[in-house]
């Protein structure tokens, strides 16, 4: 059966974690539903581990679509998050109903994903009264890069946390289903998830969140340009996959490829 947000919150409210990785095709999202996770983020984190861009502002709804597409093919049990692109959402809150909906319609997705805090209160609100589960997201909103000047730890100020912590209430008060907390002090995301209802994932925001997400490519060693200190990275596909490939120029080479099995 599907995982739901209803899902999402028995866990919050049970002490169990949420687990959420990234995924933008479709044999990725087959392991990681096959590996029991939660949900699976389309992120537009796709911009730069996929598409070699140097930062997720280009990326486009019709790319997002194209993703969410295959990996929706291969989530059987896991939700899949559909990632609003920038100016996807910004301009007007018809806009950011429709390319919400188009998640839901066109790609198989069954809940959304936008940045912002208080300024974006009115579409998560319309998206939520449209029927589309919304999973917000504040802290460091990497569409937002040339106004926070980089990619930098949020709210470490006493003003700074008290605004987070008031964004992350009135997402909740919109409708948000679920909230990302990307790079924020622990402690700070440890208040936000006691004073919401709502659950809370954590991404460079500490172990008190009620779940975690990264980005895929990093947990299996497929990013090297741009590493933060809170990505964890578990496996080195890169090697394993070198390697396999500097076979295959090798055998091809010395004609070891194709062999007698592998012929007509
Ligand atoms: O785009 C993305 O993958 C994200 C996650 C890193 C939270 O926003």
């Amino acid at each position: 059966m599907k995982v739901t947000i209803n899902d999402f919150l028995k866990k919050k409210n049970e002490g169990r974690k949420i687990t959420i990785l990234t995924a933008y095709d479709y044999p990725t999202a087959k392991m990681v539903d096959e590996a029991g996770l939660d949900a699976i983020l389309v992120g537009d984190s796709l911009g730069m581990v996929v598409q070699g861009l140097e930062n997720t502002l280009p990326v486009t709804m019709d790319e997002m679509i194209y993703h969410t597409k295959m990996v929706s093919r291969a989530a059987l049990r896991a939700m899949v998050i559909g990632d609003m692109p920038y100016m996807s959402y910004q301009a007007s809150i018809e806009e950011a109903v429709r390319n919400a909906g188009r998640f839901i319609k066109e790609a198989g997705a069954q809940a959304v994903k936008l940045e912002g805090g208080r300024e974006v209160a009115d579409r998560v609100e319309a998206m939520t009264k449209a029927e589309i589960p919304v999973m917000a997201h504040i802290g460091l909103t990497p569409q937002a890069v040339h106004r926070m000047g980089g990619y930098k730890v949020q709210g470490k100020t006493e003003e700074a946390a008290k605004r987070l912590l008031e964004d992350a209430k009135i997402m909740q008060e919109a409708g948000a289903a679920s909230l990302i907390l990307e790079a924020i002090p622990s402690d700070l995301a440890k208040q936000i998830t006691s004073e919401l209802a709502i659950p809370t994932i954590g991404i460079g925001a500490g172990v008190f969140c009620d779940g975690q997400v990264l980005v895929i490519h990093d947990v299996l060693g497929l990013f090297e340009r741009f590493t933060p200190k809170f990505v964890k990275n578990i496996a080195n596909l890169k090697d394993s996959a070198m390697q396999a490939i500097g076979e295959y120029r090798k055998e091809v080479e010395e004609g070891l490829f194709p062999g007698k099995g592998h012929s007509f």
